[in-house]
Formats: C-alpha cells, sequence, structure tokens
C-alpha cells in the first residue's frame, strides 16, 4: 500500500497532475508552481486578532509503519532536548502573543502523552506566557490515556479529545500495526467520555487493504455505541515519500476500488444521521451541541515543535522536522527551515479551501476576514461557476455550501493534493534539516 503506487492511485495522480495546474489558476489565480524557500526575515505576528497554537510533540513508543507524520521513537534524552527547545520557542513569540487573544491551542503528534509528566511542564509554561487560551484539543493514542492522564489534561484546561481508534477489529489493528487491540481502544472512548470532556472524538481509517463496506459499517456503530461524539474517517493516505510501509507487508496489497470507497463513505452519513449527528467537515460527523474538534478551522496560527507549520496570513512557513537541529536552533533564533510569502488572493484562496472542507463558506466570515469591501461572489464566483453547474456546490442566500456529491470530490482532491504537496514537503524536509528551495 505505501510503496509502489497502485494502478489506480497512479491514474488519479496523471489525471491530477493535467488539471492540477487549471484548479491552482482558478483558485490560487496563478499559473505558477508554489515555491518554499529557507527562511529570512519572517516577521512576528503581530495585529492579526484571534489567533490559533499549535504545539507538536514529535514522540511515539512505537513508529506505525503507515504514519506520514513527523515522529520519532521516545528517548527520554530526546524529549528532554525537545522539551528545552520547544520551551524556548515559545518564549520568542511570547512578547507578540500576549495580549493577543488566544483563539485555541491544538496539541498534536506524535504521541503528546507519552511523557505525561513532559507534557504537563511545557503546557504550564506555555499558559504562564500567553493570555486565556479558548478551546484546549489534544490528540491521544489508546495505549496512552488511563484516567490518570485525562485527569492531569482536565486539570489543565483540555475540554477536547481525538482518540486513534483506527479499526474495531484486532485482525486489522494487527494488520496496519497498531500496538493497541480493539477493546482497548474503545474503553479508551468510553474512559474520555467519563471524564466529561466537552467533545471526544474518534479517529477511524477506511478504505483500509482488504477492508469491506461490512466492517467499515460495524466500526462506525462501534465507536457510537462506545460514546464518541464526533467521528472522523480518513482514508488512509499512501505517502511514497515514506519507505516505511515497503519493509512491511502493507506494499504488496492495495485499496478497496473507488465505488466501495463511495459506498463507505455514504454508509458512513446514513448512520451517523440515524443517530442524531450530521456531518461538519468533509470527513466528520458531530452530535449537536458538541463543538468541532477539528486541526484546521484556525486561520491564522502559530505552530511550536519540529515540523509545525505557521500561518501569519503575508507567509506561511515549517520549523525544521529535525529534532537536533530545532533544538541547537533555540533559543537563539526560531527554527524556521521553509517559508512561502503567500498574496493577498492566495490567503483568501487558503481560507476559500478549508471553509470548503468545513461544507460551508460564508459570505459574512469572508467580509469579516478580509475587510468589508471584499466580495466572495465576485472574487471567487467564476471559479465556483463550474462547480455549481456539477452539483458539487450550491449558492445560498448566505453563502456557498459543498453538496453531499461534491464532500466525497473533496475527499477525493484532499488526497491528491496530499500527495501533491505534502508528500513533497515532508519527504524533503525529513530528508534536509534545513532543505534548499522547494517547488510544490
Ligand atoms: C497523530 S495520530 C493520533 C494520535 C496517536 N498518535 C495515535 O496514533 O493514536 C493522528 C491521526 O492521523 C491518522 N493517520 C495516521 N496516519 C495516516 C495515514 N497514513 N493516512 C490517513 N490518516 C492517517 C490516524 O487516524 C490518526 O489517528
Ligand atoms: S499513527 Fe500515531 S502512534 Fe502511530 S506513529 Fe503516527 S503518530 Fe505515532
Amino acid at each position: 500500500m505505501l510503496g509502489p503506487v497502485s494502478g489506480g492511485m497512479m491514474g488519479a495522480m496523471l489525471g491530477a497532475s493535467l488539471w492540477e495546474p487549471i484548479v491552482r489558476r482558478a483558485i490560487v489565480g496563478r499559473w505558477g508552481r508554489l515555491k518554499m524557500a529557507p527562511a529570512i526575515d519572517v516577521p512576528f505576528p503581530v495585529n492579526l486578532g484571534p489567533l490559533g497554537l499549535y504545539l507538536h510533540v514529535p514522540f511515539c513508543r512505537k513508529l506505525c509503519p503507515y504514519c506520514p507524520y513527523n515522529r520519532f521513537v521516545y528517548s527520554q534524552s530526546l524529549f528532554e532536548a525537545y522539551e528545552r527547545a520547544v520551551c524556548g520557542e515559545i518564549e520568542l513569540y511570547a512578547p507578540y502573543l500576549n495580549g493577543t487573544p488566544i483563539s485555541s491551542l491544538y496539541i498534536g503528534g506524535g504521541t503528546p502523552t507519552v511523557d505525561l509528566a513532559g507534557l504537563v511542564r511545557i503546557l504550564r509554561r506555555l499558559k504562564s506566557q500567553v493570555g486565556p487560551i479558548g478551546d484546549i484539543c489534544v490528540e491521544l493514542h489508546p495505549g496512552f490515556m488511563d484516567t490518570h492522564c485525562l485527569a492531569a489534561l482536565r486539570e489543565l484546561g483540555v475540554n477536547m479529545v481525538s482518540i486513534g481508534v483506527e479499526s474495531t477489529s484486532d485482525r486489522m489493528l494487527q494488520f496496519i500495526g497498531r500496538t493497541h487491540n480493539a477493546q482497548t481502544a474503545l474503553d479508551a472512548v468510553r474512559r474520555a467520555r467519563s471524564q466529561g470532556f466537552e467533545t471526544v472524538n474518534a479517529d477511524l481509517l477506511f478504505a483500509l487493504p482488504t477492508q469491506t463496506p461490512r466492517q467499515w459499517r460495524a466500526d462506525v456503530v462501534r465507536v457510537l455505541d462506545a460514546g464518541a461524539h464526533q467521528l472522523s474517517t480518513y482514508p488512509l493516505f499512501s505517502f511514497p515519500y515514506s519507505d516505511f510501509g515497503r519493509r512491511q507487508r502493507l506494499a504488496r496489497v492495495r485499496q478497496p476500488p473507488a465505488r466501495s470507497i463511495r459506498a463507505m463513505l455514504d454508509d458512513t452519513d446514513g448512520i451517523a444521521r440515524q443517530r442524531g449527528l450530521h456531518r461538519c467537515a468533509v470527513w466528520s460527523w458531530i452530535e449537536a451541541p458538541h463543538k468541532k474538534f477539528s486541526s484546521v478551522s484556525r486561520h491564522h496560527y502559530i505552530g511550536f515543535g519540529p515540523s509545525a507549520s505557521s500561518m501569519i496570513g503575508s507567509h506561511f512557513y515549517v520549523n525544521t522536522f529535525d529534532v537536533d537541529a530545532y533544538a541547537s536552533a533555540l533559543p537563539g533564533r526560531r527554527p524556521i527551515a521553509l517559508v512561502m510569502p503567500m498574496g493577498r488572493r492566495m490567503e483568501m484562496a487558503y481560507w476559500v479551501y478549508w471553509r470548503a472542507y468545513e461544507l460551508f463558506i460564508s459570505d459574512a466570515e469572508f467580509r469579516g476576514m478580509f475587510g468589508t469591501n471584499q466580495s466572495l461572489v465576485r472574487l471567487f464566483g467564476p471559479s465556483f461557476a463550474p462547480l455549481q453547474a456539477a452539483g458539487l456546490m450550491k449558492r445560498t442566500r448566505d453563502g456557498y455550501r459543498i453538496t453531499h456529491r461534491g464532500a466525497y470530490w473533496i475527499h477525493r482532491l484532499q488526497n491528491l493534493c496530499t500527495l501533491s504537496y505534502i508528500d513533497h514537503l515532508w519527504g524533503r524536509c525529513r530528508s534536509s534539516a534545513w532543505p534548499q528551495e522547494v517547488v510544490l
């Protein structure tokens, strides 16, 4: 799966290479390729309005073969170097964050709680340096979230958690190389529910090799029965740069065909609706009135930690992936590896893309974000017209809504974007701590 790309995937990639420049021209407003270059003079965030924060904890006990994220096998000494450096990075930003409303903090990984005491120290430090933080969300691994851990997170103000259940089939969990079984994962969901978090999200991987729609339906029903308020369903991305899969038997298997993937998504939507959940993003469903757990809903955000990215409107940038390089840069200078200056149109396109992912692009929010003289219809209407004609999106009184059919295609597009942009960027950042220019 993660090794040589499959025939279907190759076709999709070839298709992507044909239409990708056209989509880029329509949305971003330029034909040229996007470039990220080594950082010079990246401004600090000032006067941006509400900011999101992201903290990346790049350590896990065992590395899952399919995982594309920047993560390393946990060792106490490496964690200590990381902890010193991340606290230094927070301190560099602190003067610019003081007084800025912080809408949320998202803690991702890796396995953020792999060293719970370390995480608690970092969070205390962060909270002492910035003002009050809105929602605090943490990604959790079912094997690293006992009652003591959950209580410590609650005490620090964490109100939303997302649990990597991935599957409720022991055979499948073993096959993809997870260290937990289905019982542990479902118990973890129940435990988080009983601790009173505002939102408990469960991640499930779908379109796994050999997975049938029937098995998938059982996964969805079981995590909802265990009490998840929100369900996020990720197609297993196959990152060509990741050579981990090649060494595993995952290399010899293929994703189910497109029609099964479509059936699985339709089934998810049906089951979720029957249970009173509604679709809140291309691959997530939530029960009202719970707040959506999402890593992508913030427009401007600052990321701390190796590989964390930041988006400050005028610039999008990404930290070095290498823990040693990250630790050596700090506390003297920011560990930014690559940066991309963003024009106003590109910044708007970035916002529109993520709103489309959340299924609704609001006129009023667009004007609130970019100025009252800016019109979504005037700027993006011509690009949206063919999508409306194809039944993928609808004009409503207050904006544009993505249809059920549109959600399916964004799902597929997201996979291709992941392959063509993120894969390339992350692949280069993993092979060199300070890469030269990356053309996307
Ligand atoms: C950082 S992990 C979650 C926390 C914890 N490390 C764990 O594995 O349970 C975030 C989520 O990314 C998703 N994920 C990981 N690798 C993926 C891949 N190759 N394709 C799609 N989703 C993936 C999984 O659903 C996973 O729960
Ligand atoms: S999926 Fe989670 S536990 Fe597995 S390697 Fe990735 S971050 Fe670590």
